[in-house]
C-alpha cells in the first residue's frame, strides 16, 4: 500500500456520544490489518466526495490498540459538510476511503513505566486523549493518570460514561477533573475555562508540576497556548508537553493569495516533487501557491487532509534547497530539524528545491 493510497473501509457500528457527535467503528479485512495497526494518539483521513468535489477530513482515533477496534469520533462542525454527513447520514454497511494511521500525538507506551502523566482536554479534543488514556491504564500498571477536561455542559462532554468507568475501574490511578463553562458547579474549580489561571488554580490544589512527566494538550488553539506556556514557565521541558490542535476550522493560508500572472518569469524557483516513485518538475513563485497545492494542480497524487498546518499527513522531507512554512501546527521540533516540512505550508526560498515524499 503506498502513503497515498486510501483503503476501503467498511462500517461496522456507529455510536451517538452526544447530540453532535458519533463515534465510527471499522471492519478491517485480514490483508489490511498490518495497515491499521495504530498508536494511540493518531488519526484516520478520509476521503469523500460531495456534489463532485472531492473532501478530506481527518478525526483521531478514540478506541485503544487492546480493545480491537479501530474506532474515531467525529463531531459536527456548523457547516461542517463531512461532519454533518456522518452524524446524520452514515449507517453500518457504508464504505469509507480511508488513509492508514498518522500522526505525532503519541507518546511510547512500556510497560515497565512508572510515571504521572497528565492531560488538559477540551470538547472534542478528548478523542485521542482517551486512547491514551486507556493504553496507560492497560499497559502500563505503575503508572497514573489525570485528564483536566474542559466542555461547556455536563449534557455535552463526551465519552462521559466511558471515562466514568474508567475512573471506577482504576480508582488510585485515574483522577478526573471536569470543567465547565455554561454551567455552575459547588466547586469553583470545576467552572470556567481551562487557560492560565485555572491551571494555577489546579496546581495549588491537585496537581504537582514537579511529579509530571509528561503532559498532552488536545483542543483549540487559545487553550494549547494558555497550558503549553504555562507548564514551560513553570519548569516542564518542553520534550515533555505535547499538543495537537483541534480546530473546527483550518487556518486560511497568508500566501495564497497571490495570483499566477502577478508573478514575473525570473521569480519562479525550480521545485521536484518524487512520490510513489514518480517524479514531478514545477515552476513555482517564492510567494503564492504551497508546493502541495502546485504539485497537486500538476497530477501528483500526494497525502494530505487539512491543508491547514494542523495534521500532519502531507509531511514531506526537503533533500535539497530550503523552503519556509507558513504555520505548522504539527511537526516535532526534531523534525523540522531533520528537514522535514508540512507540504500545505511549504513555499520555496530558494531557486532549486527538492522534496521527497517517501522518505519517512
Ligand atoms: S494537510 Fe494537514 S498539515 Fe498539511
Amino acid at each position: 500500500m503506498a502513503k497515498t493510497d486510501f483503503y476501503p473501509l467498511t462500517v461496522s457500528d456507529i455510536r451517538k456520544e452526544t447530540n453532535d457527535c458519533v463515534s465510527v467503528a471499522f471492519e478491517i479485512p485480514t490483508d489490511a490489518q498490518e495497515h491499521f495497526d495504530f498508536i494511540p494518539g493518531q488519526y484516520l483521513t478520509f476521503k469523500h466526495t460531495h456534489e463532485s468535489e472531492e473532501l478530506r477530513r481527518s478525526y483521531s482515533i478514540c478506541s485503544a490498540p487492546h480493545e480491537g477496534e479501530l474506532r474515531v469520533a467525529i463531531k459536527k462542525v456548523e457547516g461542517g459538510i463531512f461532519s454533518t454527513f456522518a452524524n446524520e447520514k452514515l449507517a453500518a454497511g457504508d464504505v469509507l476511503e480511508t488513509m492508514p494511521p498518522m500522526g505525532n500525538f503519541i507518546t511510547e507506551i512500556d510497560a515497565a513505566n512508572d510515571k504521572n502523566y497528565v492531560a488538559f482536554a477540551a470538547g472534542s479534543g478528548i478523542t485521542p486523549v482517551i486512547s491514551i488514556i486507556k493504553t496507560v491504564l492497560e499497559e502500563e500498571p505503575k503508572s497514573s493518570f489525570t485528564l483536566i477536561y474542559g466542555n461547556k455542559e455536563f449534557q455535552s462532554i463526551v465519552f462521559r460514561e466511558e471515562i466514568e468507568a474508567l475512573k471506577n475501574k482504576h480508582l488510585n490511578r485515574l483522577q478526573v477533573v471536569h470543567v465547565l463553562s455554561r454551567e455552575r458547579l459547588e466547586s469553583e474549580i470545576n467552572c470556567g475555562r481551562i487557560d492560565a489561571k485555572k491551571c494555577d488554580a489546579l496546581c495549588s490544589t491537585l496537581l504537582s508540576i514537579d511529579t509530571i512527566d509528561k503532559a498532552f494538550i488536545c483542543g483549540p488553539e487559545a487553550m494549547i497556548h494558555a497550558v503549553k506556556d504555562y507548564l514551560m514557565d513553570k519548569g516542564m521541558d518542553k520534550s515533555n508537553v505535547k499538543f495537537e490542535l483541534f480546530t473546527s476550522s483550518a487556518p486560511l493560508s497568508k500566501k495564497t493569495t497571490v495570483k499566477a500572472q502577478d508573478i514575473d518569469d525570473s521569480d519562479l524557483c525550480d521545485v521536484t516533487v518524487k512520490v510513489d516513485d514518480r517524479t514531478f518538475d514545477l515552476k513555482l513563485a517564492y510567494e503564492g501557491m504551497t508546493i502541495l497545492d502546485a504539485a497537486l494542480s500538476k497530477g501528483a497524487d500526494l497525502p494530505y487532509a487539512c491543508k491547514g498546518g494542523v495534521c500532519c499527513t502531507c509531511k514531506c522531507k526537503i533533500v535539497e534547497g530550503e523552503v519556509e512554512m507558513e504555520v505548522n501546527y504539527a511537526l516535532e521540533d526534531e523534525e523540522v530539524a531533520d528537514g522535514y516540512v508540512l507540504s500545505c505550508q511549504a513555499h520555496p526560498k530558494s531557486k532549486k528545491v527538492v522534496v521527497d515524499f517517501d522518505v519517512s
